[in-house]
């Protein structure tokens, strides 16, 4: 398979190394993440989702592609759909050129989690699009109840096992009491459960979502159990956030998502060239 992410993956898991997989929203943070991974010379995934893919109208894939092409040349950069729902997320994330996707069926049924898992791997696979799916479910704030229990939620090993050899998926998003944005973690993550999904599943790369607020120590023991890549957003929307509130000169930034400021800067200026263009002699 051509995968350029599954590519990348690969060479993280035979060189016991981890990548990060960005995601990213609007042309500045995919060139943050470019350029980062351009000037440290060090390979990256640029991911983004199916809310940003309809934020965009569309234009995300191009942008993306264009941005690793112009500023990426220096190193190797995937770009990939993250937490796609359903087929129609898929085929759509495809189109716009993504060369890697994830099912994310991971609040469905095991039965139909593989299910849907398989047909989007015979979908993407003869593409040369690698497939990532999620078993356990890494918890997200406002979706799930705040008291988490950890061992309802975390990958059961046996089982990731059977996903793989059923589905033919080409990484695994693992849950072992990592977390979604600022939701409180599990104190200590689960070691030995990482360490035998690991052991039963030798030639598949794993997957650490939630991982902006892992820090140097859980890395480390994550890669050394066969993390191959870290998600990150929050920490890069945090950051992007930030900066816009202290240069318009506010103190304290309450949102943390580029797009509901963007948007709302996006209507106005179009109001605003609207009424040029209403102005000027051609509209009348
Ligand atoms: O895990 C998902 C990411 O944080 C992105 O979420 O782009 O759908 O808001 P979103
Ligand atoms: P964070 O927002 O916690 O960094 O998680 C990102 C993620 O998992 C994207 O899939
Ligand atoms: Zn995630």
């Amino acid at each position: 398979m051509k995968s350029k992410t599954l590519e990348i993956l690969k060479n993280c898991m035979k060189n016991k190394k981890a990548v990060g997989a960005f995601n990213t929203s609007n042309m500045e943070i995919t060139q943050a993440i470019v350029m980062a991974a351009d000037k440290l010379r060090t390979p990256c995934i640029v991911q983004t989702t199916v809310s940003t893919i309809d934020y965009s109208f569309d234009t995300i894939g191009d942008l993306v592609k264009s941005n690793i092409e112009k500023l990426g040349k220096n190193t190797q950069i995937g770009f990939h759909l993250d937490h796609g729902h359903s087929l129609h997320d898929i085929i759509k994330a495809i189109d716009l050129g993504v060369d890697s996707v994830m099912i994310d069926a991971s609040r469905m049924s095991l039965e139909e989690n593989i299910e849907i898992t398989k047909k989007v791997v015979d979908y993407a696979h003869p593409k040369g699009v690698a497939v990532q799916a999620e078993l356990g479910k890494v918890p997200y704030l406002g979706r799930e109840s705040l008291d988490i229990d950890w061992e309802d939620v975390m990958t059961d090993p046996e089982e990731s096992k059977m996903m793989v050899e059923k589905t033919g998926i080409d990484a695994l998003a693992v849950a072992i009491g990592n977390a979604h944005g600022f939701f409180r973690e599990k104190n200590e993550p689960d070691w030995k459960r990482l360490e035998k999904i690991k052991s039963l599943l030798p030639d598949t790369p794993l997957i650490l979502h939630g991982a902006s607020d892992w820090v140097n120590g859980r890395v480390v023991k994550a890669i050394e159990r066969g993390i191959c890549a870290f998600n990150i957003d929050t920490d890069t929307r945090v950051a992007f956030c930030g900066a816009i509130c202290k240069i318009t000169g506010g103190s304290h930034c309450e949102v943390s998502d580029s797009r509901k400021i963007l948007k709302v800067a996006r209507e106005d200026a179009q109001k605003a060239i609207e009424r040029k263009i209403k102005m000027f002699d051609l509209k009348k």
